[in-house]
């Protein structure tokens, strides 16, 4: 099976063009043949083993229920309401107010919605508008792994070098001596994905603190990007963004993707301090110049929800969550309970035996077919050094109906 992770820094070949800057940013997300062709993503292949074995796919991270109806309904009458043109850049004003309410309310955090707060197409948008602003050839990006294949992409498409920094199994902890040892005088930035993808693990005060002092030590910037603030199970998520001396070279990045189970709608944004989103301003003009505007006015409503949508939200996670470690558990594995996201690991070693296959993804093959059940390989959110760091971690999405996660683990448990 391919792995989404790939291969060296696309180098030039001494009497050939330099690889162009498609195929860096291909080969950063991991998505480029030993030929330079682009090839389909490991989400891509296991979606497509799950359609053809029948199986549930618990390997892509969206949900399958719906958003919430009031949520529909206001994009429904912003429609209505005529906001089918460009909406401004940074985004409608509705909208950063409701940012830097939200922002207030939920962690205590001042944000000038004029001036400190971009709308974006996503965080995807939002993530590589920061990065690109950011960014000169040569520059190093500290990237924790394994990593959602976004931030490879974009620092190898700016001619910047990504240097690793492994999370260790079985908790997902770096070592914080190689964290430091990442940093050097060519750092411009660092990426931290709290809560985190693939793991489900959650940054630690300590190592949200090393970082701190870290990016001001070297001047570097931290993008943190924080999709799963609310699904954080095991106490409030904390921005990094609001430590102590954090904020002045802070980018944060959220969505409403996850948080209001509307992937497809593509509405992020962007906070931090003025110096800094400028920048973000300048580049997503010319990328997506702005985010859906109807769509926008919705998401601004759905932020102002009351205290209990997102209590409730996150009690519904913790039930999908609990039936999946459960259901995993009767399958004779003993996976850490995720304490953040909407996605598990499992090391699942000890199925090889039985299966016949010698890693996960040998193993993810064999349970579709057997079990009815896809996952994807840890390895496949990693560069080839640390590959083999998680060749025996499987991820598995929870962002499913409880009777689709309570088949599933019945197929599994069934099948072992
Ligand atoms: C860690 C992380 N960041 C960013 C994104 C993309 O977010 P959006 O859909 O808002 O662009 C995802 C989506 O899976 C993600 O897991």
């Amino acid at each position: 099976m391919t792995s989404n992770a790939q291969p060296q820094p696309s180098a030039a070949v001494p009497g050939q063009r330099p690889p162009a800057p498609w195929q860096r940013m291909a080969n950063g997300g991991g998505l480029l043949d030993p030929a330079g062709r682009l090839r389909s993503t490991v989400f891509e292949e296991m979606t497509a083993l799950a359609r053809r074995t029948g199986s549930v796919n618990l390997g892509q991270g969206f949900p399958d229920f719906a958003p919430p109806r009031e949520m529909v309904d206001a994009a429904a009458a912003a429609l209505g309401a005529g906001h089918h043109q460009y909406a401004p850049i940074v985004g409608i004003p509705a909208l950063r107010e409701a940012i830097a309410t939200h922002q207030r309310a939920c962690y205590g955090q001042e944000l000038d919605p004029d001036g400190q707060i971009a709308v974006c197409a996503g965080a995807t948008e939002g993530v590589t508008a920061a990065l690109l602003s950011l960014l000169r050839p040569g520059d190093e990006v500290v990237l924790f792994e394994p990593r959602y294949d976004l931030y490879g992409a974009v620092v190898e498409f700016a001619g910047a070098t990504a240097v690793p920094v492994p999370l260790l199994p079985p908790a997902f902890v770096p070592d914080p001596d190689d964290v430091r040892a990442a940093f050097s005088p060519r750092t411009r930035a660092v990426v931290l994905n709290d809560p985190h993808n693939p793991t489900g693990t959650v940054a630690s005060r300590e190592l949200k603190e090393l970082l701190v002092e870290l990016a001001a030590e070297h001047d570097a910037v931290i993008v943190t990007d924080e999709v799963y603030e609310h699904l954080r199970y095991d106490g409030p998520h904390e921005p990094l963004a609001t430590l102590p001396d954090a904020a002045e070279r802070t980018l944060t990045v959220s969505s409403a993707g996850k948080t209001f189970s509307a992937t497809g709608w593509r509405v992020g944004w962007v906070s931090g301090p003025r110096d800094l989103v400028q920048g973000v301003v300048a580049v997503k003009t010319y990328l997506s110049h702005s985010a859906a505007a109807p769509l926008q006015h919705a998401v601004a409503e759905a932020l102002a929800f009351p205290r209990e949508f997102f209590d409730g939200m996150l009690a519904d996670y913790r039930e999908r969550r609990d039936v999946l470690v459960a259901g995993l558990g009767e399958a004779g594995l003993t996976p850490p309970t995720p304490q953040g996201t909407f996605f598990a690991v499992a090391d699942v070693s000890d199925h090889y035996a039985l299966a016949g296959v010698d890693d996960a993804a040998g193993l993810a093959q064999h349970w579709a077919q057997t079990a009815g059940v896809v996952g994807i390989p840890v390895s496949a959110f990693a560069s080839p050094a640390n590959q083999g760091l998680y060749a025996d971690w499987l991820r598995l999405a929870f962002c499913k109906r409880t009777e689709v996660l309570r088949a599933a683990m019945a197929g599994l448990a069934a099948a072992v």
